[in-house]
């Protein structure tokens, strides 16, 4: 029997399962654990099963000990750990890949639709009591067939999204490390191009790339001008991504017609400008929480712990 630290409430088959083989102790309460409470807790474990609210770096690691063997993320974004930290230390990363991907993309369809449509401002303005009537020239958005959508990561969850665009009737440019799977490319009838590019034709550009030091502020003041001021940003991968008082700026300026978000540069906090505006849809950072989604997620991560712990590759290694 080794041991296994969950930093937070996960569903129960996850638990079940490592329960079956291993001694479980998982933190309770739905708020994040403190972080001193963490690193208590960590002392002497085989194994941590961690949330992206915790940062999993080489402090938590030493306070862990020698023993640790394995950190299992319950997110596809790795961005809360310091993978190298555990390299050195001979402990294993893994992530759920692959999982959430319909879910994440659901959820920027979601926003993509709610920012061009205004479907946020429209149940705003019911709820205020205000009075409405229809009216021909009432809440006008704009329409998605035939426009562009621009794909920044194109991973699975950017592959998933463009496919929900296709069938909107939406044409698909994308911009990303490497090329994607000719057959699919083919069927998305997606093309790769520069991030400039990207910028200045699409009607909707949507980020699905990860997270670190080179994607940090990726969009800046000088992609949102390089933007349509017709077009639209959709943000449901990680909030440094985006420099959002830039994008506050150019929101209030008109220079883009709008964006959504799911993810913030500080979450939980969200830049105080964007709440004031019309013409942002903010979303509490929902894109994988589907009662299967999160369960398929965590299970993963215990399968990626029973694995490790087994001797075995885990399913789904960082890296
Ligand atoms: C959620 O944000 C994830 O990375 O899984
Ligand atoms: C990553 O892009 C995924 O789909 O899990």
């Amino acid at each position: 029997m080794s041991r296994v630290v969950v930093t937070g409430r996960v569903p129960d088959a996850a638990i079940e399962k490592l329960r079956a083989e291993h001694e479980v102790e998982m933190w309770p309460d739905p708020e994040p654990i403190g972080r001193e409470e963490l690193l208590r807790r960590v002392a002497g474990v085989d194994a941590v099963v961690s949330l992206l609210t915790e940062r999993i770096d080489a402090e938590l690691l030493d306070a862990a000990g020698p023993q640790l063997k394995v950190v299992a993320n319950v997110a596809v974004g790795y961005d809360n750990i310091d993978v190298p930290a555990c390299t050195e230390r001979s402990v294993v990363a893994t992530n759920t890949p692959g999982v959430l991907t319909d879910a994440t993309a659901d959820i920027a369809f979601g926003l993509i639709l709610m920012a061009t449509r205004r479907l946020g401002e429209g149940e705003r303005l019911i709820r205020s009591g205000r009075e409405w009537k229809w009216g021909m020239f009432f809440l006008l958005g704009s329409g998605l067939q035939g426009k562009t959508l621009g794909v920044v990561g194109m991973g699975g969850i950017g592959q998933a999204t463009a496919r929900r665009a296709r069938a909107f009737g939406m044409e698909i440019v994308y911009q990303s490390r490497s090329e994607i799977d000719a057959g699919i490319a083919a069927e998305l009838g997606a093309r790769r191009v520069e991030l400039d590019e990207l910028l200045s034709v699409s009607d909707v550009v949507s980020l699905h790339c990860p997270y670190g030091p080179a994607t940090h502020h990726l969009i800046g003041a000088e992609q949102l001008a390089a933007m349509q001021d017709s077009a639209y940003l959709v943000n449901t991968a990680r909030g440094p991504i985006v420099d959002e008082a830039a994008l506050a700026s150019a929101l209030r300026e008109g220079r883009i017609a709008g964006a959504g978000l799911d993810v913030y540069e500080h979450e939980p906090r969200v830049h105080p400008e964007l709440r004031e505006l019309d013409n942002v849809v903010l979303l509490p950072h929902l894109g994988s929480a589907t009662v299967e989604t999160r369960t398929a997620m965590a299970v993963l991560a215990a399968e990626n712990v029973l694995a490790v712990l087994g001797g075995q590759r885990p399913p789904t290694p960082i890296g």
